[in-house]
């Protein structure tokens, strides 16, 4: 059976009826800019590597993919949500007491409506625009900031043009007028996919924020190291261009990325006043395994990121021994114990708890500690607090004090913690922002160039 088909219609086509049998047709490949995805001709590779896949599989996975079908065969979506308090309910329907994983929100949020209409053009969707990542920025920095910015800064592997190209800027930003603050996607997204519903809308209209973002090629399915580059240079460049201290929040993966690079371009660390992690996963998760189950010789597997971010990666053991489980800069970070993504999430063994070795500046925020009255529809999921008032006022509170946020300092935090949503965005933000998940699924899914094992690090890391 076709079951990446039924997949990939359940996913984006939750309203209508799923493909009646086997003899359901791929949908029609879309056109993509050169360096994308490798929608067009990576698809029927990807179905028979996958149709392979189910024979050869383990045991486990066997069993998680006829679950996954059985779940998929009963999809019908219940609900078309027309209000925040549906999205919430639908949300905290799925992510109920314990932490749930990451395919079965997937699936739950398919039944429950939230999810891009349709699988065609989906890529090509989040490929233009503000997802785009052959933006051009003609601004030409005033000093030199490659090869290098700083003497002890890594080298890049990524050509400058191409670097720069990945910073999306969008029509409001001031130049410097207002602190900029740069928006790191998480992994298998864009950062207009990521962030135009949610902090990108509502940070625009702030006096202390000017917010821009990154669009990285690949969708930061590519090596850790590599997406790293991106953050690197941005922040260099901004903040050159802009004759201003920047700020970065990132989602997921996007601080891995901003932490390995504040480790291996240490001149970024002279440039950015305030560092906000959402979801951050700095010890990787131990809820990956089912996107990269083991294969057998000859199958290809899954994308870089994706392993390295497994709880024992080479690569998350390697962050963690440099250095990268401290803060660099003053930092927030903000998650919730019942991720459906990164797990541990909670206490001490929080994959995103930050130290402090250097003494520059950290709140750690595990919500459920922090907020007596949390809303449970906030909290379910890797990235509902991006649509959550929390996150929001904790951000206020980081970019408008020196160093990282204070709750104490926040008068209205018990009010933030129990909104349904951040003050300012609709259903439809909401929705836009939950619609990412299945998108990054698919991407994840689609990715042409899987790997069955570990990268190796950079040179300037071995
Ligand atoms: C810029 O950021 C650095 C590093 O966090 C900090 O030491 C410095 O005070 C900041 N400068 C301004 C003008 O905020
Ligand atoms: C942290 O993880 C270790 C090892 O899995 C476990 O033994 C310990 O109970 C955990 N601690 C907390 C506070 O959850």
């Amino acid at each position: 059976m076709h079951f990446s088909y039924l997949l990939i219609a359940a996913l984006f086509s939750p309203i209508n009826a799923l493909p009646a049998s086997s003899s359901y047709s791929a949908p029609a490949p879309v056109s993509r800019a050169p360096g994308l995805l490798g929608l067009t001709d990576g698809l029927g590779k990807v179905v028979d590597g996958l149709l392979d896949r189910i024979h050869d599989e383990t045991e486990e996975l066997t069993t998680a993919v006829l679950a996954l079908l059985q779940q998929l065969d009963e999809v019908v979506p219940t609900a078309t949500p027309t209000s925040i308090e549906d999205v919430a309910t639908i949300l905290k329907g799925i992510a109920g007491a314990e932490p749930t994983t990451f395919i079965e929100s997937v699936v739950s949020l398919a039944k429950n409506g939230l999810g891009p209409g349709s699988f065609e053009g989906v890529f090509k969707q989040y490929s233009a625009g503000s997802n785009s990542e052959n933006n051009v920025n003609e601004r030409e920095p005033s000093k030199k900031l490659y090869p290098s910015a700083g003497d002890n800064d890594a080298p890049y592997s990524i050509d400058e043009e191409t670097l720069r190209a990945a910073i999306y800027i969008p029509d409001t930003f001031t130049y410097g007028e207002k602190p900029p603050v740069i928006l790191v996607p998480g992994t298998a997204t864009k950062g207009g996919l990521c962030y135009e519903a949610n902090l990108a809308k509502l940070l625009t209209k702030e006096d202390y924020a000017d917010p821009l973002w990154l669009n990285i090629p690949g969708w930061l399915l590519e090596s850790a190291p590599w997406n790293s580059e991106f953050v690197a240079y941005a922040i260099n460049y901004i903040a050159d261009i802009t004759s201003q201290n920047v700020s970065v929040i990132a989602l997921s993966q996007g601080n891995l990325d901003t932490q390995w690079a504040l480790t291996y371009w240490p001149s970024t660390r002279n440039v950015v006043s305030d560092y906000i992690a959402v979801s951050p996963d700095y010890h990787g998760s131990i809820l990956l395994d089912f996107l990269c189950p083991k294969l057998t010789e000859g199958i290809v597997g899954c994308a870089p990121a994706v392993i390295q971010q497994k709880y024992n990666a080479k690569f998350i053991e390697h962050f963690r021994s440099v250095g990268g489980a401290s803060a660099w800069v003053p930092t927030t970070t903000v998650y919730t114990g019942t991720d459906d993504v990164v797990q541990p999430q909670h206490g001490t063994n929080a994959s995103a708890l930050l130290g402090d070795d250097r003494d520059v500046g950290v709140l750690n925020v595990e919500l459920q500690l922090h907020c007596p009255l949390l809303s449970p529809a906030l909290v379910g999921t890797h990235e509902s607090l991006l649509w959550g008032q929390p996150l929001q006022v904790l951000i206020k509170d980081a970019l408008t004090h020196d160093g990282p946020a204070s709750i104490e300092r926040i008068s209205d935090w018990n009010d933030a913690c129990s909104m349904l949503a951040a003050e300012g965005l609709g259903v439809a933000d909401v929705v836009g922002t939950t619609a990412a998940v299945p998108v990054a699924f698919a991407a994840m899914f689609l990715y042409d160039k899987k790997v069955l094992y570990e990268p190796a690090l950079p040179a300037y890391a071995a």
